[in-house]
């Protein structure tokens, strides 16, 4: 089978809405989703489906892989992958946030230490402050971090708050806004502009279906 377009989808925390939001764009996978499963066919078998780790999506679609993606800003932000970025798909809406247990030190000499999954987002955000970190890279998990002394703070996502909050933290800066985003590689976006214009088309109707 060939498929029109592959299309990267995240799993874990925006899997379920994309899953939902394509199916409502009329591209519904071909039975159930079976999380041993990684790559999968639409009904009609036009589109295939490949699930990945969300910072791989960037990567699957920039070489070309995928012809089309879903990723948060956040990963985006992490990434230098040379995307298009067509439609803002308004699931995994939250935050992109700094937060401790205490109100941070502000004194600009202090070497902070931040735990985060967002190296070059957390790095960047601190180096136009002017202020020095120590970037602790962890790979999930991170609010665990201060209550342990492993970190001053973390950055991290935040979406409803829960995690913050039964790990004894608080937000003290929010550096960015994040919405899941469908991205495009940039020589599919050419070649196979026909099909990307019918499904940025589908989802913006999907989009406008459940807004009413
Ligand atoms: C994300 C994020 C926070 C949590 C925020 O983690 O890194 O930990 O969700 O959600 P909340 O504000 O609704 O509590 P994820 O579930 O992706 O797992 P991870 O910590 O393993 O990365």
């Amino acid at each position: 089978m060939t498929a029109e377009l592959t299309i990267a989808i995240p799993k874990g925390r925006l899997e379920r809405d994309t899953i939902e939001l394509f199916a409502a764009a009329g591209l519904r996978l071909d039975g159930q989703r079976d999380s041993r499963r990684l790559a999968c066919w639409d009904e009609s078998a036009e589109v295939r489906f490949l699930f990945v780790k969300p910072l791989d999506v960037p990567v699957y679609v920039e070489h070309g892989t995928a012809d089309c993606g879903v990723v948060g800003n956040d990963v985006l932000f992490e990434s230098e992958a040379d995307l298009i970025q067509p439609l803002s798909l308004e699931i995994g809406v939250c935050q992109i946030a700094v937060a401790a247990l205490v109100v941070m030190p502000g004194n600009a000499h202090t070497m902070l230490r931040v735990a985060t999954k967002y190296p070059r987002i957390a790095s960047r955000y601190f180096g136009e402050r002017g202020q020095p970190v120590e970037i602790i890279e962890l790979a999930g998990s991170v609010e665990l971090a201060p209550a342990l002394g492993l970190a001053d703070c973390i950055v991290d996502l935040v979406e409803t708050g829960r995690t913050l909050r039964e790990n004894g933290l608080r937000v003290t800066e929010v550096i960015a806004q994040s919405a899941a985003q469908l991205v495009v590689n940039r020589a599919s976006y050419q070649l196979k502009a026909t099909a990307i214009a019918k499904l940025i088309s589908s989802l913006k109707g999907a989009l406008r279906s459940t807004q009413t």
